[in-house]
């Protein structure tokens, strides 16, 4: 990483209390970067943002709605960012089933809305638009999708982040790119690293299970991921981030992060591997999921390979090592600040990896 690049960079980010937006904020004030975050209240209890006390590492620490125009474009104005990260986002394919509508307006309104203040914003140079991996049409045929591929969606989730995705273009076509604004439309798979406490995700079911010596219930025991430690991805975006800040024209558009792999772990494989970490007896039972999930998705990430030299560096077993690790220690630890430093270390590993 150029240390450099970042240092006293002012970035804004939606979404920072979430569980990818705290390990961004941490990732960026270890680079010198001024944070700015733009989220509603953490989603769960415990979470990532409280435990590792965020709020003391940025300027200023916004618990607003994207929905709300006004508040988003006076909280962007005020701070006069060069760079933004949109990671805001009704984050769930099982709270879409539950919750259509308002998946729809926070992802598709709210995206839209980051959109319009950009445009607006004269001081920012560079943009990042966090959608998914699930933003193509999987038709299940285990091909690997890349940037080109369809996209669709099945659940609202899906489509309501395809949307995203389009209407980024669109506003990538029809304004940014006049005024100089680089923008990134990012897809990265499934997640893991310490701290997401989010509901039904296989990490947080796992650790819960293992340090209360309960029986684990997993939903799609033979799904397969392209799992990879959110650190990998979110590295990806700070290269893009600032390559579209020296380059609009030749970065803008989307990029895929994913592991370039044949075969990803199967959830009752990563169920496996974490009782062996945790050293648990917890039984393992497999049981029917409520909704459609796809079973396999898989990207094709050489278009970041080729142009950004991204890869992935960590995945399937040294990513899941630092998880589960990550969350033994949670329940070890005596204070936040032994937290704050195994999540600093964690990051130096990382940075000692990528290169921009
Ligand atoms: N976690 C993953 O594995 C993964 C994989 C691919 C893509 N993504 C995408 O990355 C982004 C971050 O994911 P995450 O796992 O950190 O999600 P998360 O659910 O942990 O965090 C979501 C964040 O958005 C905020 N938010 C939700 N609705 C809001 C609203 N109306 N106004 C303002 N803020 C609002 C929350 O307060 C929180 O800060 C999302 O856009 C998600 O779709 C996540």
């Amino acid at each position: 990483m150029d240390n450099q690049f970042w240092k006293n960079k002012k970035v804004f980010i939606t979404g920072h209390t979430g569980f990818k937006g705290s390990w961004l904020c941490l990732l960026l004030y270890s680079l010198g970067a001024k944070i700015t975050g733009y989220s509603l209240d953490p989603i769960t209890k415990p979470n990532l943002f409280d435990d590792l006390n965020l709020k003391k590492f940025l300027v200023k620490d916004y618990r607003q709605d994207i929905e709300n125009l006004n508040k988003l474009k006076k909280a962007i104005k005020d701070f006069n960012p060069s760079i933004i990260f949109h990671l805001a986002a009704q984050s769930s394919v099982l709270v879409s089933y539950e919750n259509p509508l308002k998946t729809v307006s926070t992802n598709v309104l709210g995206t839209a809305n980051v959109l319009e203040t950009i445009k607006n914003t004269p001081s920012l140079k560079s943009a990042i638009i966090v959608t998914t991996d699930k933003v193509y049409l999987n038709l299940e045929k285990k091909k690997k999708f890349n940037e080109n591929s369809k996209l669709g969606g099945y659940d609202l989730y899906s489509s309501s982040k395809a949307a995203c995705d389009i209407i980024s273009e669109s506003y990538m076509n029809s304004f940014l790119s006049k005024k100089k604004c680089g923008l990134g439309i990012v897809r990265s798979g499934n997640c893991i690293g310490g701290g997401d406490w989010t509901k039904d995700r296989i990490i947080k079911d796992c650790v819960e299970s293992f340090s209360k010596k309960k029986h684990l219930l997993i939903r799609s025991p033979n799904a397969t991921r392209p799992w990879q430690h959110v650190l990998d991805p979110l590295c990806g975006y700070l290269n893009l981030a600032k390559k579209l800040y020296q380059n609009n024209k030749r970065y803008s558009g989307s990029w895929n992060f994913g592991p370039n792999k044949k075969n990803n772990l199967k959830v009752k494989e990563i169920a496996k591997i974490g009782r062996k970490i945790f050293k648990s007896k917890s039984k393992i039972f497999y049981g029917k999921k409520k909704y459609y999930e796809s079973e396999n998705l898989a990207l094709d990430s050489s278009k970041s390979k080729k142009l950004l030299k991204w890869e992935t560096k960590f995945f399937d077993k040294s990513a899941l090592d630092l998880t589960f690790n990550w969350y033994k220690k949670y329940y070890d630890f005596k204070n936040k600040k032994e937290l704050i430093n195994l999540s600093f270390s964690q990051i130096e590993l990382f940075k000692n990896k990528h290169s921009v």
